[in-house]
């Protein structure tokens, strides 16, 4: 299993190093156009594989996408991230073109490789990549819900004042401080739904912290994180590459689906060996398919920026 990570920045590097202590690939390349960056980080990580135990190779290159051939997976980071004030959408313009020579450049040395991206704005991104390869629908896919839905698990698990491993909860939307939909009404502790615990106010603060979660953390670090989403990212290579059929929110390209189509928004997604292997339909409330709605008209207002 090979798998590349373009863009050796802390979310790239972060990927690669979750994806290598998760021991299930055989190599994971990583690409820079930054002259020796890439070489550096797999370097500096190769040397953590005899003390945390992995046998994964982890490789870098300086924009050589010959290393690459062959690859089963890949994993598009690169691109800049935003700064305390900015929103995700403000990034199209230079990262649109980024993403789309990424993408063929890819494609020409691995044209069977599935597609995951995390470059913002992503759902634009995530379009971009549909409207520019020719893969199939199945083998692109959008990193967003994954993360946010995490962000979402720790408000709440916040909120009830419980470990996070007793909490449960998904987001749907598009990646944005305005798109995401925390679906609060389905959240639970051990099956029990989180309403029962929570009043109608503090659950409402978790959606709205939820929301704000990547834009927190810009502020407080000064650029956008990487630990989540590194830690995300390697959750949705691994459950292609180990073909585990688990469900997560992507954003994925839907014809039909939720009344939506020619758009890339995060919904629940089946993932296993071929990608997204299946939609799930999850029967939403007339305020939450509202939302949706309202959201994917942002979605489509940006993508409207794409220069197809
Ligand atoms: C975030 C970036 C990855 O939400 O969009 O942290």
């Amino acid at each position: 299993m090979k798998v590349t990570v373009v863009g050796a920045g802390a979310v790239g590097a972060s990927c690669a190093e979750y994806i290598a202590m998760k021991n299930f690939a055989s190599d994971v390349i990583l690409v820079d156009i930054k002259e020796g960056f890439a070489e550096g980080k797999a370097m500096d990580l190769m040397q953590t594989a005899s003390l945390n135990a992995f046998d994964t190779r982890i490789t870098g290159t300086t924009g050589d996408y010959s290393k690459t051939a062959g690859s089963d997976i890949a994993v598009i980071t690169s691109g800049i991230p935003r700064k305390p004030g900015m929103t995700r959408e403000e990034l199209i313009g230079i990262n649109a073109g980024i993403v789309k020579d990424v993408s063929s450049n890819l494609i020409k040395h691995s044209p069977d490789v599935t597609i995951i991206v995390v470059s913002n704005p992503m759902d634009t991104m995530t379009y971009l990549v549909h409207k520019t390869t020719g893969l199939p629908k199945n083998k692109i896919i959008g990193m967003g819900g994954a993360l946010d839905s995490a962000r979402f698990k720790y408000r709440l698990a916040e909120a009830l004042e419980c470990p996070i491993s007793d909490v449960d909860g998904m987001v749907i939307g598009g990646h944005s401080d305005t798109g995401m939909i925390p679906l609060t009404r389905l959240a639970t502790r051990n099956s029990v739904l989180a309403s029962e615990f929570l009043a109608e106010d503090r659950l409402e603060q978790v959606m709205e912290d939820t929301k704000v979660g990547g834009a927190t953390l810009t502020k407080l670090l000064g650029t956008s994180a990487w630990y989540a989403p590194g830690a995300a990212v390697s959750g949705l290579v691994q459950a292609i590459a180990c073909d585990q059929k688990k469900m997560f929110p992507c954003s994925a390209l839907l014809e039909g689906e939720y009344d939506l189509d020619d758009i890339c928004i995060g919904v629940p997604v089946i993932l296993g060996k071929d990608g997204i292997e299946k939609i799930v339909p999850v029967d939403l409330s007339d305020a939450e398919k509202a939302k949706l709605q309202e959201s994917a008209a942002a979605v489509k207002k940006t993508n409207g920026l794409l220069e197809l």
